[in-house]
Protein backbone atom coordinates (compact mmCIF):
# COMPACT_ATOMS: atom_id res chain seq x y z
CA UNK A 1 0.00 0.00 0.00
CA UNK A 2 1.47 3.36 -1.25
CA UNK A 3 1.76 5.84 1.91
CA UNK A 4 1.06 9.98 1.66
CA UNK A 5 1.80 12.17 4.54
CA UNK A 6 -0.11 15.43 4.08
CA UNK A 7 1.26 18.22 5.55
CA UNK A 8 -1.47 20.77 6.15
CA UNK A 9 -0.68 24.47 6.38
CA UNK A 10 -2.76 27.23 7.96
CA UNK A 11 -5.02 27.93 4.67
CA UNK A 12 -8.84 28.70 4.56
CA UNK A 13 -8.57 26.22 2.01
CA UNK A 14 -7.22 23.60 4.63
CA UNK A 15 -11.03 22.31 4.49
CA UNK A 16 -10.48 20.43 1.67
CA UNK A 17 -8.23 18.14 2.70
CA UNK A 18 -11.03 16.01 4.32
CA UNK A 19 -12.17 15.54 0.85
CA UNK A 20 -8.77 14.93 -0.15
CA UNK A 21 -8.09 12.52 2.52
CA UNK A 22 -11.41 10.58 1.90
CA UNK A 23 -10.91 10.57 -2.17
CA UNK A 24 -7.04 8.90 -1.71
CA UNK A 25 -8.47 6.45 0.94
CA UNK A 26 -11.14 5.64 -1.82
CA UNK A 27 -8.22 4.59 -3.79
CA UNK A 28 -6.13 2.33 -1.09
CA UNK A 29 -3.97 5.42 -0.14
CA UNK A 30 -2.62 5.71 3.26
CA UNK A 31 -3.11 9.09 4.39
CA UNK A 32 -0.79 10.36 7.65
CA UNK A 33 -1.56 13.79 8.57
CA UNK A 34 0.79 16.52 9.97
CA UNK A 35 -0.76 19.79 10.89
CA UNK A 36 0.77 22.94 11.33
CA UNK A 37 -0.45 24.97 14.35
CA UNK A 38 -1.87 27.42 11.78
CA UNK A 39 -3.64 25.07 10.56
CA UNK A 40 -5.67 23.87 13.50
CA UNK A 41 -6.86 27.27 13.40
CA UNK A 42 -9.51 26.17 10.22
CA UNK A 43 -10.11 22.37 10.96
CA UNK A 44 -9.49 20.34 13.97
CA UNK A 45 -7.07 17.03 14.56
CA UNK A 46 -10.01 15.29 15.44
CA UNK A 47 -11.64 15.86 12.51
CA UNK A 48 -8.78 14.98 10.41
CA UNK A 49 -8.07 12.15 12.64
CA UNK A 50 -11.72 10.70 12.09
CA UNK A 51 -11.48 10.58 8.47
CA UNK A 52 -7.55 9.47 7.84
CA UNK A 53 -7.81 6.77 10.69
CA UNK A 54 -5.04 7.25 12.17
CA UNK A 55 -3.59 9.93 15.16
CA UNK A 56 -2.56 13.45 13.65
CA UNK A 57 0.69 14.80 14.12
CA UNK A 58 0.89 18.25 15.41
CA UNK A 59 4.16 18.34 17.83
CA UNK A 60 7.58 18.38 17.40
CA UNK A 61 8.29 18.06 21.04
CA UNK A 62 5.87 15.40 21.95
CA UNK A 63 7.61 12.98 23.79
CA UNK A 64 5.18 10.51 23.43
CA UNK A 65 4.69 10.96 19.89
CA UNK A 66 9.19 10.57 19.36
CA UNK A 67 8.43 7.00 21.08
CA UNK A 68 5.81 5.65 19.04
CA UNK A 69 6.22 7.90 15.66
CA UNK A 70 8.91 10.46 15.68
CA UNK A 71 9.38 13.03 12.84
CA UNK A 72 11.86 11.18 11.37
CA UNK A 73 9.93 7.76 10.83
CA UNK A 74 7.37 10.24 9.51
CA UNK A 75 9.51 11.84 7.04
CA UNK A 76 10.72 8.35 6.23
CA UNK A 77 7.78 6.15 6.12
CA UNK A 78 6.41 8.29 3.31
CA UNK A 79 5.87 7.27 -0.49
CA UNK A 80 5.20 11.22 -1.12
CA UNK A 81 4.92 14.02 0.66
CA UNK A 82 1.96 16.31 -0.26
CA UNK A 83 1.76 19.66 1.62
CA UNK A 84 -1.91 21.54 1.12
CA UNK A 85 -2.26 24.37 1.26
CA UNK A 86 1.22 25.00 1.24
CA UNK A 87 0.71 28.73 2.65
CA UNK A 88 3.01 31.66 1.74
CA UNK A 89 4.85 31.14 4.90
CA UNK A 90 5.64 28.05 5.02
CA UNK A 91 6.71 27.88 1.10
CA UNK A 92 9.51 30.63 2.85
CA UNK A 93 10.05 28.29 5.48
CA UNK A 94 10.71 25.37 3.51
CA UNK A 95 13.15 27.61 0.95
CA UNK A 96 14.97 28.51 3.56
CA UNK A 97 15.68 24.97 5.11
CA UNK A 98 13.48 25.70 8.33
CA UNK A 99 12.74 22.85 10.75
CA UNK A 100 11.25 24.64 13.35
CA UNK A 101 8.01 22.91 13.94
CA UNK A 102 7.01 19.56 13.01
CA UNK A 103 6.05 20.47 9.31
CA UNK A 104 9.35 22.06 8.35
CA UNK A 105 11.72 18.87 10.39
CA UNK A 106 9.88 16.45 8.45
CA UNK A 107 10.38 18.04 5.29
CA UNK A 108 13.73 18.32 5.83
CA UNK A 109 14.20 14.85 6.69
CA UNK A 110 12.13 13.27 3.97
CA UNK A 111 13.87 11.58 0.58
CA UNK A 112 10.45 11.50 -0.80
CA UNK A 113 9.49 13.54 -3.56
CA UNK A 114 7.37 16.63 -2.53
CA UNK A 115 4.22 18.24 -3.61
CA UNK A 116 3.32 21.33 -3.09
CA UNK A 117 -0.45 23.14 -3.15
CA UNK A 118 0.00 26.75 -2.61
CA UNK A 119 -3.00 29.07 -1.84
CA UNK A 120 -3.08 32.14 -1.25
CA UNK A 121 -4.40 35.49 -2.14
CA UNK A 122 -3.63 36.38 -5.35
CA UNK A 123 -1.39 39.70 -3.77
CA UNK A 124 0.65 36.88 -2.18
CA UNK A 125 1.15 34.52 -4.63
CA UNK A 126 2.45 37.34 -6.92
CA UNK A 127 4.79 38.53 -4.72
CA UNK A 128 8.35 38.65 -5.12
CA UNK A 129 9.35 36.92 -2.26
CA UNK A 130 7.05 34.31 -3.47
CA UNK A 131 8.11 34.01 -6.70
CA UNK A 132 11.25 33.82 -5.23
CA UNK A 133 10.61 30.79 -2.86
CA UNK A 134 8.87 29.20 -5.29
CA UNK A 135 11.90 29.19 -8.00
CA UNK A 136 13.68 28.17 -5.16
CA UNK A 137 11.71 25.24 -3.66
CA UNK A 138 11.67 24.36 -7.76
CA UNK A 139 15.41 24.38 -8.21
CA UNK A 140 15.59 21.75 -4.95
CA UNK A 141 13.20 19.49 -6.73
CA UNK A 142 9.46 20.49 -5.10
CA UNK A 143 6.74 20.08 -7.21
CA UNK A 144 3.80 22.12 -7.40
CA UNK A 145 -0.04 21.97 -8.34
CA UNK A 146 -2.06 25.06 -8.95
CA UNK A 147 -2.65 27.61 -7.62
CA UNK A 148 -6.29 27.73 -10.27
CA UNK A 149 -6.98 31.32 -10.91
CA UNK A 150 -10.95 31.84 -9.67
CA UNK A 151 -12.76 33.45 -6.83
CA UNK A 152 -11.66 33.84 -3.45
CA UNK A 153 -12.80 33.23 -0.07
CA UNK A 154 -12.76 37.34 0.54
CA UNK A 155 -15.59 38.34 -0.99
CA UNK A 156 -15.25 40.46 -4.11
CA UNK A 157 -11.80 39.12 -4.43
CA UNK A 158 -9.91 36.94 -7.71
CA UNK A 159 -7.49 35.78 -9.49
CA UNK A 160 -4.83 33.38 -9.10
CA UNK A 161 -4.61 31.43 -5.83
CA UNK A 162 -6.77 28.78 -5.37
CA UNK A 163 -5.62 25.68 -4.36
CA UNK A 164 -5.98 23.57 -7.24
CA UNK A 165 -9.13 21.23 -6.88
CA UNK A 166 -9.18 17.61 -4.83
CA UNK A 167 -9.50 16.15 -8.28
CA UNK A 168 -6.80 17.35 -9.79
CA UNK A 169 -4.77 16.97 -6.28
CA UNK A 170 -5.86 13.12 -6.43
CA UNK A 171 -4.91 12.59 -10.05
CA UNK A 172 -1.62 14.12 -9.50
CA UNK A 173 -0.42 12.33 -6.84
CA UNK A 174 -1.34 8.77 -8.02
CA UNK A 175 0.60 9.68 -11.01
CA UNK A 176 3.14 10.50 -9.27
CA UNK A 177 2.71 7.50 -6.90
CA UNK A 178 3.38 5.15 -9.77
CA UNK A 179 6.25 7.36 -11.42
CA UNK A 180 8.41 5.36 -9.32
CA UNK A 181 8.40 7.70 -7.00
CA UNK A 182 11.65 9.30 -7.30
CA UNK A 183 10.71 11.97 -9.48
CA UNK A 184 12.16 15.33 -8.42
CA UNK A 185 12.80 14.73 -4.55
CA UNK A 186 13.71 17.26 -1.74
CA UNK A 187 16.01 17.28 0.97
CA UNK A 188 18.85 14.25 0.87
CA UNK A 189 18.04 13.51 -3.04
CA UNK A 190 20.47 15.07 -5.34
CA UNK A 191 18.40 17.04 -7.68
CA UNK A 192 20.34 16.57 -10.73
CA UNK A 193 20.40 12.67 -10.81
CA UNK A 194 16.85 12.96 -9.51
CA UNK A 195 15.32 14.37 -12.98
CA UNK A 196 18.08 12.72 -15.39
CA UNK A 197 16.52 9.68 -13.52
CA UNK A 198 12.73 10.66 -14.65
CA UNK A 199 12.08 8.09 -17.22
CA UNK A 200 11.31 9.99 -20.94
CA UNK A 201 7.39 8.09 -20.90
CA UNK A 202 6.95 9.96 -17.66
CA UNK A 203 3.27 11.11 -17.56
CA UNK A 204 4.44 14.41 -15.81
CA UNK A 205 7.46 15.15 -18.15
CA UNK A 206 7.66 18.97 -17.35
CA UNK A 207 7.37 18.03 -13.41
CA UNK A 208 9.07 21.34 -11.90
CA UNK A 209 9.48 22.77 -14.73
CA UNK A 210 8.77 26.77 -15.78
CA UNK A 211 7.40 26.55 -19.24
CA UNK A 212 6.57 30.67 -20.76
CA UNK A 213 4.13 30.88 -23.28
CA UNK A 214 3.22 33.34 -25.86
CA UNK A 215 -0.47 33.13 -27.33
CA UNK A 216 -2.72 35.39 -29.71
CA UNK A 217 -1.92 38.23 -31.88
CA UNK A 218 -0.99 41.85 -30.69
CA UNK A 219 -2.96 45.24 -31.09
CA UNK A 220 -0.77 47.90 -32.64
CA UNK A 221 -2.70 51.30 -31.80
CA UNK A 222 -3.72 54.09 -34.45
CA UNK A 223 -5.66 55.91 -32.47
CA UNK A 224 -7.12 55.16 -28.92
CA UNK A 225 -10.04 53.43 -31.31
CA UNK A 226 -8.24 51.68 -33.93
CA UNK A 227 -5.53 49.15 -34.41
CA UNK A 228 -3.45 47.01 -36.44
CA UNK A 229 -3.87 43.40 -35.89
CA UNK A 230 -3.91 39.81 -37.44
CA UNK A 231 -6.15 36.90 -37.75
CA UNK A 232 -4.56 34.98 -34.63
CA UNK A 233 -7.22 32.95 -32.53
CA UNK A 234 -4.90 32.34 -29.79
CA UNK A 235 -5.91 28.43 -30.06
CA UNK A 236 -2.52 26.84 -30.47
CA UNK A 237 -0.79 29.07 -27.72
CA UNK A 238 -3.72 28.11 -25.56
CA UNK A 239 -3.81 24.96 -26.75
CA UNK A 240 0.35 24.67 -25.30
CA UNK A 241 -0.34 26.12 -22.10
CA UNK A 242 -2.96 23.50 -21.19
CA UNK A 243 -0.82 20.97 -22.42
CA UNK A 244 2.38 22.11 -20.67
CA UNK A 245 0.54 21.97 -17.23
CA UNK A 246 -0.99 18.71 -17.79
CA UNK A 247 2.22 17.44 -18.23
CA UNK A 248 3.26 18.88 -14.62
CA UNK A 249 4.61 21.75 -15.49
CA UNK A 250 4.09 25.76 -14.09
CA UNK A 251 3.22 27.20 -16.49
CA UNK A 252 2.74 31.03 -17.52
CA UNK A 253 1.00 32.69 -20.43
CA UNK A 254 1.42 35.67 -21.99
CA UNK A 255 -1.49 36.58 -23.93
CA UNK A 256 -2.74 38.78 -26.63
CA UNK A 257 -6.28 40.12 -27.23
CA UNK A 258 -8.38 36.91 -27.54
CA UNK A 259 -11.30 35.60 -27.38
CA UNK A 260 -10.60 32.56 -25.39
CA UNK A 261 -11.03 31.92 -21.48
CA UNK A 262 -7.76 31.82 -19.56
CA UNK A 263 -7.24 28.21 -18.83
CA UNK A 264 -7.16 26.80 -15.23
CA UNK A 265 -4.33 26.40 -13.24
CA UNK A 266 -2.08 28.49 -15.51
CA UNK A 267 -0.54 32.30 -14.79
CA UNK A 268 -2.05 34.48 -17.28
CA UNK A 269 -0.33 38.36 -18.28
CA UNK A 270 -2.93 40.06 -20.94
CA UNK A 271 -0.93 42.42 -23.33
CA UNK A 272 -2.22 44.24 -26.11
CA UNK A 273 1.15 45.42 -28.04
CA UNK A 274 4.44 44.00 -28.99
CA UNK A 275 6.17 45.87 -26.32
CA UNK A 276 4.14 44.81 -23.87
CA UNK A 277 4.57 41.73 -24.61
CA UNK A 278 8.24 41.50 -24.72
CA UNK A 279 8.04 43.25 -21.34
CA UNK A 280 5.34 40.98 -20.14
CA UNK A 281 8.07 37.81 -21.05
CA UNK A 282 11.03 39.78 -19.55
CA UNK A 283 9.08 39.70 -16.13
CA UNK A 284 8.22 35.60 -16.12
CA UNK A 285 12.31 34.80 -17.00
CA UNK A 286 13.83 32.17 -15.97
CA UNK A 287 11.68 29.39 -17.53
CA UNK A 288 13.37 26.24 -18.71
CA UNK A 289 11.20 26.11 -21.91
CA UNK A 290 9.38 29.27 -23.80
CA UNK A 291 7.06 28.48 -26.46
CA UNK A 292 6.56 32.32 -28.60
CA UNK A 293 3.13 31.00 -30.47
CA UNK A 294 2.03 34.66 -30.97
CA UNK A 295 1.53 36.43 -34.29
CA UNK A 296 3.69 39.40 -33.20
CA UNK A 297 3.01 42.49 -35.32
CA UNK A 298 6.56 43.46 -36.84
CA UNK A 299 5.75 46.84 -37.15
CA UNK A 300 3.54 49.69 -35.07
CA UNK A 301 2.35 52.75 -36.22
CA UNK A 302 5.09 55.38 -35.37
CA UNK A 303 3.17 58.32 -33.92
CA UNK A 304 -0.14 57.09 -32.78
CA UNK A 305 -2.81 59.37 -32.98
CA UNK A 306 -3.99 60.87 -28.90
CA UNK A 307 -7.03 61.50 -30.01
CA UNK A 308 -9.91 59.72 -32.28
CA UNK A 309 -8.34 60.80 -35.80
CA UNK A 310 -10.73 62.95 -37.80
CA UNK A 311 -11.84 62.49 -41.42
CA UNK A 312 -12.41 66.10 -43.02
CA UNK A 313 -14.10 66.36 -46.00
CA UNK A 314 -12.00 66.97 -48.64
CA UNK A 315 -9.06 65.86 -46.81
CA UNK A 316 -5.87 63.16 -48.08
CA UNK A 317 -6.39 60.10 -45.95
CA UNK A 318 -3.31 59.72 -43.18
CA UNK A 319 -0.26 58.16 -44.15
CA UNK A 320 0.41 55.59 -41.56
CA UNK A 321 4.13 55.66 -41.04
CA UNK A 322 5.28 52.47 -39.58
CA UNK A 323 8.30 51.20 -37.76
CA UNK A 324 9.50 48.04 -36.74
CA UNK A 325 8.36 46.59 -33.58
CA UNK A 326 11.60 44.68 -30.90
CA UNK A 327 12.07 41.38 -32.50
CA UNK A 328 10.69 39.07 -29.02
CA UNK A 329 12.20 36.02 -30.16
CA UNK A 330 15.69 37.19 -30.95
CA UNK A 331 15.56 38.91 -27.73
CA UNK A 332 15.08 36.28 -25.58
CA UNK A 333 17.16 33.70 -27.32
CA UNK A 334 20.26 36.49 -27.01
CA UNK A 335 19.41 37.12 -22.99
CA UNK A 336 22.83 34.95 -22.03
CA UNK A 337 22.02 33.74 -18.45
CA UNK A 338 18.48 34.50 -18.26
CA UNK A 339 17.97 32.41 -21.82
CA UNK A 340 15.23 29.55 -21.16
CA UNK A 341 17.25 26.06 -21.98
CA UNK A 342 15.01 25.90 -24.72
CA UNK A 343 13.71 28.32 -26.85
CA UNK A 344 10.68 27.57 -29.38
CA UNK A 345 9.52 29.88 -32.29
CA UNK A 346 6.36 29.17 -34.43
CA UNK A 347 6.36 30.63 -38.03
CA UNK A 348 3.50 31.32 -39.95
CA UNK A 349 4.09 31.76 -43.76
CA UNK A 350 1.66 31.47 -46.75
CA UNK A 351 4.68 29.96 -48.68
CA UNK A 352 8.11 28.15 -48.78
CA UNK A 353 6.90 27.36 -45.31
CA UNK A 354 9.56 24.59 -44.58
CA UNK A 355 12.74 26.88 -46.23
CA UNK A 356 12.02 30.40 -44.73
CA UNK A 357 11.26 28.62 -41.15
CA UNK A 358 14.82 26.97 -41.29
CA UNK A 359 16.16 30.63 -42.35
CA UNK A 360 14.34 31.95 -39.47
CA UNK A 361 15.37 29.90 -37.25
CA UNK A 362 19.38 29.97 -37.91
CA UNK A 363 18.92 34.08 -38.21
CA UNK A 364 16.93 34.21 -34.58
CA UNK A 365 19.49 31.89 -32.63
CA UNK A 366 16.30 29.72 -31.53
CA UNK A 367 16.56 26.00 -30.63
CA UNK A 368 13.38 24.79 -32.52
CA UNK A 369 10.90 26.11 -34.91
CA UNK A 370 7.61 25.22 -35.66
CA UNK A 371 6.10 25.65 -39.00
CA UNK A 372 2.76 26.31 -40.19
CA UNK A 373 1.35 27.36 -43.45
CA UNK A 374 -1.32 29.83 -42.41
CA UNK A 375 -2.41 30.53 -46.11
CA UNK A 376 -6.00 30.85 -46.59
CA UNK A 377 -6.64 27.65 -48.14
CA UNK A 378 -4.88 25.36 -45.35
CA UNK A 379 -7.63 27.24 -42.40
CA UNK A 380 -5.07 26.74 -39.75
CA UNK A 381 -5.89 30.94 -38.54
CA UNK A 382 -9.05 30.41 -36.26
CA UNK A 383 -9.20 26.38 -37.01
CA UNK A 384 -8.90 23.69 -34.51
CA UNK A 385 -6.51 21.77 -36.44
CA UNK A 386 -3.25 22.41 -37.65
CA UNK A 387 -0.08 20.58 -40.31
CA UNK A 388 3.59 21.57 -38.76
CA UNK A 389 6.82 20.57 -39.57
CA UNK A 390 9.56 20.58 -36.56
CA UNK A 391 12.56 22.31 -37.72
CA UNK A 392 15.54 21.84 -35.36
CA UNK A 393 19.25 21.67 -35.77
CA UNK A 394 19.26 18.51 -37.40
CA UNK A 395 16.33 18.01 -39.13
CA UNK A 396 13.24 18.55 -40.33
CA UNK A 397 10.40 16.76 -39.57
CA UNK A 398 6.51 16.57 -41.26
CA UNK A 399 3.74 15.80 -38.44
CA UNK A 400 0.87 14.54 -40.00
CA UNK A 401 -2.20 16.93 -39.81
CA UNK A 402 -3.51 17.41 -36.40
CA UNK A 403 -5.88 18.88 -33.72
CA UNK A 404 -4.44 22.23 -32.10
CA UNK A 405 -4.38 19.78 -28.85
CA UNK A 406 -2.47 17.06 -29.87
CA UNK A 407 -0.10 19.21 -31.93
CA UNK A 408 0.77 20.69 -28.53
CA UNK A 409 0.97 17.26 -26.42
CA UNK A 410 3.46 16.09 -29.04
CA UNK A 411 5.60 19.53 -29.05
CA UNK A 412 5.36 19.72 -25.07
CA UNK A 413 6.59 15.95 -24.66
CA UNK A 414 9.53 16.45 -26.91
CA UNK A 415 10.41 19.35 -24.92
CA UNK A 416 10.23 17.14 -21.75
CA UNK A 417 12.40 14.68 -22.99
CA UNK A 418 15.20 17.24 -24.47
CA UNK A 419 15.56 18.88 -20.88
CA UNK A 420 15.60 15.64 -19.27
CA UNK A 421 18.92 14.36 -22.01
CA UNK A 422 20.38 17.73 -21.55
CA UNK A 423 20.60 16.99 -17.95
CA UNK A 424 21.95 13.71 -18.51
CA UNK A 425 24.80 15.41 -21.09
CA UNK A 426 25.70 17.51 -18.16
C1 LIG B 1 -8.56 33.85 8.11
C2 LIG B 1 -7.18 33.61 7.63
C3 LIG B 1 -6.98 32.99 6.41
C4 LIG B 1 -5.71 32.75 5.94
N1 LIG B 1 -5.55 32.15 4.73
C5 LIG B 1 -4.31 31.98 4.23
C6 LIG B 1 -4.13 31.38 2.96
O1 LIG B 1 -5.09 30.97 2.27
N2 LIG B 1 -2.87 31.24 2.49
C7 LIG B 1 -1.79 31.65 3.20
O2 LIG B 1 -0.68 31.54 2.68
N3 LIG B 1 -1.92 32.19 4.42
C8 LIG B 1 -3.16 32.36 4.96
N4 LIG B 1 -3.29 32.93 6.18
C9 LIG B 1 -2.10 33.28 6.97
C10 LIG B 1 -1.49 32.02 7.61
O3 LIG B 1 -2.43 31.37 8.43
C11 LIG B 1 -0.25 32.42 8.43
O4 LIG B 1 0.74 32.94 7.55
C12 LIG B 1 0.32 31.27 9.20
O5 LIG B 1 1.50 31.70 9.85
C13 LIG B 1 0.67 30.07 8.32
O6 LIG B 1 1.23 29.08 9.11
P1 LIG B 1 1.65 27.66 8.52
O7 LIG B 1 2.37 27.95 7.26
O8 LIG B 1 2.54 27.07 9.59
O9 LIG B 1 0.44 26.85 8.35
C14 LIG B 1 -4.58 33.15 6.71
C15 LIG B 1 -4.78 33.75 7.95
C16 LIG B 1 -6.05 33.98 8.40
C17 LIG B 1 -6.22 34.62 9.75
Amino acid sequence: MKRVLLIIGGGIAAYKCLDLIRRLAERGIAVRCVMTKAAQEFITPLAVGAVSNERVATELFDLEGEREIGHIRLAREADLVVVAPATADLLARMAQGYANDLATAVLLATRAPVLAAPAMNPAMWTHRATKRNVRQLEADGVQFIGPNAGEMAEKGEAGVGRMAEVAELVTRIEALLTADGKEGGFGFLNVSTARSARPASSPLPLAGRHVLVTSGPTHEPIDPVRYIANRSSGKQGHALAVAARRLGARVTLISGPVQLPDPEGVEVRHVETAREMLEAVEAALPADVAVFAAAVADWRVAMPGAGKIKKAAGAAPPALVLVENPDILRTIAKRGARRPALVIGFAAETQDVVAYATAKRKAKGIDWIVANDVSEKSGVFGGDRNRVHLITADEVEDWPDMDKAEVADALLRRAGDYLAQSRESV
